[in-house]
């Protein structure tokens, strides 16, 4: 297997792997030291089922059942089809997930890990593919963090909630229906700290996203809401950024916790985007909550 950056602040191909066969424990260990190193790494010209697609994402973690609980493969709930495709008056996918700066399960007491997305049809316009993926590093936001601020911050705790994102996309004019009491029971807003310890870089994060942070819990309301206002404008300085271009084909994965990402809403309904994804638990770090 070869390992080529992208010369960016994150990003990498990995070339010479058929994810459809199953990964051998070195090319796990390998595959992990390089989402620490990258944080973002496409395979490219994979050709796979969607048990093959679940079982490659299952040796990094456990695969999380999405709480939107729609759109699961048959058999196979742990993967998700994500596509403004409407077949029979029916959508086949969630049509706008992750369009919008967050990070996947910060809402979650167990965190994700990683996502594994396998690109099947990418919408293109004048030979340019749209419907990109965009990655900003929060090793390099946490970095440059004023020093005052990383040591007021150290001990504190952000609570994440779901429905944050999910409200701010109803909002915007998704079709997505209003969470059920159901849903908002699996998921309650969870605390994680404001900075974490990378589990495989032992480095320092900044463990906040535009997307479900909705308070600093042990700052006033009003001064809270001005340190994530300030964190988020932060965390999306274009030099932390990193911009994703998909081909058919391409599987993208990325670990969750040193990133943020946002699904490029740059296309229209009739240029069609169809992907498989699948979301991994950070278990293998910090057990099973
Ligand atoms: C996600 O947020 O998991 C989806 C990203 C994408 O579709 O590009």
């Amino acid at each position: 297997m070869k390992v080529t950056g992208s010369g960016q602040i994150l990003g990498a191909a990995i070339d010479g792997l058929d994810l459809s066969r199953p990964l051998a424990d070195d090319e796990l260990d390998a595959l992990i030291g390089a989402l620490g190193r990258y944080g973002v790494l496409r395979f490219p010209r994979q050709r796979l089922d969607a048990r093959q697609l679940a079982d490659f994402s299952a040796r990094f973690g456990k695969l999380e059942i999405n709480v939107a609980n729609a759109y699961q493969e048959p058999g196979i709930p742990e993967v998700m089809t994500l596509s403004n495709i409407v077949e029979n008056g029916r959508p086949i996918g969630l049509a706008d997930a992750g369009q919008g700066w967050h990070t996947d399960m910060s809402y979650s007491r167990t965190i994700a890990f990683a996502n594994v997305l396998y690109g099947i049809e990418i919408p293109m316009r004048g030979g340019k593919a749209l419907g990109g993926t965009e990655f900003a590093s929060m090793h390099a936001a946490y970095e440059d963090l004023p020093e005052e601020m990383k040591r007021d911050l150290e001990d504190m705790t952000i609570l994440h909630d779901f429905e944050k994102f999910w409200e701010s996309m109803r909002e915007k004019g998704s079709k997505r229906p209003p969470l059920t009491e159901a849903q908002r029971k699996t998921k309650p807003p969870v605390s994680h700290p404001v900075f974490l310890a990378h589990p495989i870089t032992g480095l320092k994060v900044l463990y906040a996203n535009p997307g479900y942070p909705v308070r600093i819990n042990e700052l006033p309301p009003k001064e809270s809401e001005k340190m994530l206002a300030y964190l988020f404008e932060h965390q999306l300085r274009p030099k932390y950024r990193y911009a994703f271009h998909w081909t058919p084909g391409d599987v993208l994965m990325w670990e969750d916790i040193g990133t943020i990402h946002n699904a490029i809403a740059d296309y229209g309904q009739h240029e069609h985007r169809l992907i498989k994804r699948c979301q991994v638990m950070a278990d293998r770090f910090f057990g099973d909550a």
